[in-house]
């Protein structure tokens, strides 16, 4: 049966990049099928909703999706439940993409293009499991109301149960059991809450230690817990120590933005929400729509490219097309192809030019 790839730009850099990344899939994966959907604000505007039915059930009914970004300052003032933003988090919900895999992974070419030293970071190669459809991002109740003296409060619910901290632990586990990295500080699983303020964050760590001492010890994969903050501050002290990070919604959101500028650029790292096997995966470039530069050709396109290539291994069962595209982009950045993000000055489409050249 023939594969969809359901492709749905988005926002900002959006088309720039997923632009590229057809020039790339048409290249490796010819009779893969693809199919193009609205999200985000671009749906907004033509729909009046960040996300139809439509675009959900068509999402559901392919074999992977990739999206663009979504986001800008134009739908700031639209209320919550239509911004952008409502679109993706639709999209992961409605797919129950409960596991999104971040990996920082230092390319050495850019190794210098890091915050940090380079013999802090060159080699890095690390993997963010960040639970995705649960806790305070979807948590209830959640609003805000006005008080009788004027002011006004704004809550969220912070929650997690047994069986959702269950199933992230499980795919932390698998994951970091085939990438073997044990002898590090913090190798296999460290997980991550905040245990000490927060009553979601003790029963995280709980349940991640039951399910460990009840089905996973014997994996041998090595299990730690750290705090959250102390994990934000370990990672640009000693990133290297780390190897597969387990945290919820919001850590995994903080923590993930802060290991990406590990690496050198946001521009260069893809993801992956995975669902149960058989079930469609969400695809998407880490960094966001990138207003200040949409519509101008100076987006990096990689990170876009790369997210097909996790496509491809995690969703479409393509790996031999995946190891090709990751050696070509390596490959490109070997040669001193650079956008401007990662300190040169090719075009988008030069830098797809460039990846393609390798392919
Ligand atoms: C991300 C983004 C999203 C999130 C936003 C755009 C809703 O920051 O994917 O990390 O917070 O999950
Ligand atoms: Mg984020």
């Amino acid at each position: 049966m023939s594969q969809t790839l359901l492709l749905l730009p988005g926002d900002g850099i959006g088309p720039e990049v997923i632009e590229q990344t057809v020039r790339v899939a048409e290249k490796v994966a010819p009779d893969l099928n693809l199919e193009y959907g609205a999200v985000g604000g671009a749906s907004y505007d033509e729909y009046g909703t960040p996300l139809t039915e439509d675009t959900l059930n068509r999402a559901k009914a392919s074999s992977a999706v990739l999206m663009g970004a979504v986001g800008g300052p134009k739908w700031d003032g639209v209320e919550r439940q239509h911004r952008p933003e409502a679109g993706l988090l639709g999209l992961r919900k409605g797919l129950d993409t409960y596991a999104n895999l971040r990996p920082a992974l230092c390319f050495s070419a850019l190794a210098d293009a890091s915050a940090l030293k380079r013999e802090l970071v060159e080699g890095l190669d690390i993997l963010i499991v960040r639970e995705l459809v649960g806790g305070v991002y979807f948590g209830q109740p959640k609003g805000i109301e006005a008080l009788p003296d004027g002011t006004r409060r704004g809550f969220d619910n912070a929650e997690y149960s047994t069986p959702e901290i269950h199933r992230i632990t499980r795919v932390a586990f698998d994951i970091a059991k085939g990438r073997g990295n044990f002898g590090r500080k913090w190798g296999g699983v460290c997980s991550v809450e905040k245990s000490n303020v927060m009553d979601s964050g003790l029963l995280w760590k709980q349940e991640v230690q039951a399910l460990y001492d009840a089905e996973l010890k014997d994996m041998g994969v090595p299990l730690h817990h750290m705090l959250a903050d102390a994990c934000a501050m370990q990672l640009v002290r000693e990133p290297k120590g780390f190897d597969v990070i387990l945290a919820d919604n919001l850590f995994g959101d903080i923590l993930s933005d802060e290991a990406s500028m590990l690496t050198g650029s946001i521009g260069m790292l893809p993801s992956a929400s995975l669902s149960d096997a058989g079930k469609p995966g969400l695809y998407e470039p880490v960094h966001g729509s990138a207003p200040d530069i949409a519509g101008q050709g100076k987006a990096n396109p990689s990170a876009a490219i790369l997210s097909f290539e996790m496509a491809l291994r995690w969703s479409l069962n393509r790996s031999d097309a995946a190891d090709e595209i990751t050696r070509a982009v390596g490959q490109a950045l070997e040669k001193g192809a650079r956008t401007g993000d990662i300190g040169g000055s090719l075009s988008t489409s030069q830098m797809g030019d460039a990846i393609l050249a390798e392919l």
